[in-house]
């Protein structure tokens, strides 16, 4: 469905009225990984409901919004094959007819990590968020854990600002050598896509974040950070053009 008007039509129609609705929003070309939310989303909900936006003012380097990759007749036959009851393909006059001049801004924990390297990134994730939260008025909406940062700021953002859609997040789905699944994923060079697994292995050590970040960069990653917080550990690092970025639950100390 293209257009904030059309759904809101239809979100108001007898089709949605009485019936619960679980969305996963996602900027498409769509793996496991995001089809394990919108399984999750039809399982626990009468209707599930995706949206595909790639969305602007979340891209903080204007090269990595050029490259991301667009799939969507793949995307809608991988929905189709879930059942998706209802795709929102929004486009950028939709969502902000604003010009974005309205923002939503945390100003503590978006901060650091990912928020550290990527200015204007979380405002700009919060702020589409919001729109389509607004919109969608789903009774639980689903997000994942390999986005953690993404995942803890659309949570404390729903209870700062009393959106009664439930935040759920979901595990992290993994290619069968440990690599997450991400959509940059198809972008890496095959020499990359071997070497993309030890971020993931390298997070699970023993060795203490500044142990893992000079083995990352010995391997050949550029890190970014790694970095423990909220129980977990995090790191980013980039391999050529593409970032890639993983946490783990934190390993207990023997
Ligand atoms: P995107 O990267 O397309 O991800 C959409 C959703 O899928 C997010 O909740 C993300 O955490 C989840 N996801 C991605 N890879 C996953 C994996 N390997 N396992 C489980 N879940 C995974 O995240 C975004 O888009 C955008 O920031 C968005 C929230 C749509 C706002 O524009």
């Amino acid at each position: 469905m293209k257009g904030a008007a059309a759904w809101l039509k239809l979100r108001t129609s007898s089709r949605c009225a009485g019936k619960t609705i679980g969305f996963a929003p996602t900027m498409g070309a769509l793996h496991a990984g995001h089809m394990s939310l919108l399984k999750r989303a039809k399982r626990e909900n009468d209707l599930a409901v995706a949206s595909i936006f790639v969305n602007p003012t979340q891209f903080n380097d204007l090269r990595d919004l050029k490259r991301y990759p667009r799939t969507l007749a793949g995307d809608i036959k991988k929905l189709e094959a879930e059942h998706t009851d209802f795709l929102l393909l929004p486009s950028a006059g939709d969502m902000y007819p604003d010009g974005y001049k309205y923002r939503v801004n945390e100003i503590a924990e978006s901060e650091v990590l990912c928020g550290a390297h990527r200015p204007g990134h979380f405002e700009g994730m919060l702020t589409v968020v919001m729109k389509l939260l607004n919109l969608v008025r789903a009774d639980r909406a689903y997000f994942g854990e390999k986005d953690y940062q993404q995942f803890h700021l659309i949570k404390g953002m729903a209870e700062a600002f009393f959106i009664s859609t439930k935040i759920i997040p979901c595990p992290t789905l993994r290619e069968t050598d440990g690599l997450a699944m991400s959509s940059r994923n198809r972008l890496l060079e095959m020499e990359q896509r071997l070497l993309a697994p030890a971020l993931y292995k390298a997070l699970r050590s023993q060795a203490r974040p500044s142990e893992i970040k000079k083995r990352l960069a010995a391997l050949g990653f550029k890190p970014d950070y790694v970095e423990d917080r909220w129980g977990r550990r995090f790191a980013a690092a980039k391999l050529g053009k593409v970032r890639l970025i993983d946490n783990v639950k934190a390993m207990p100390v023997p």
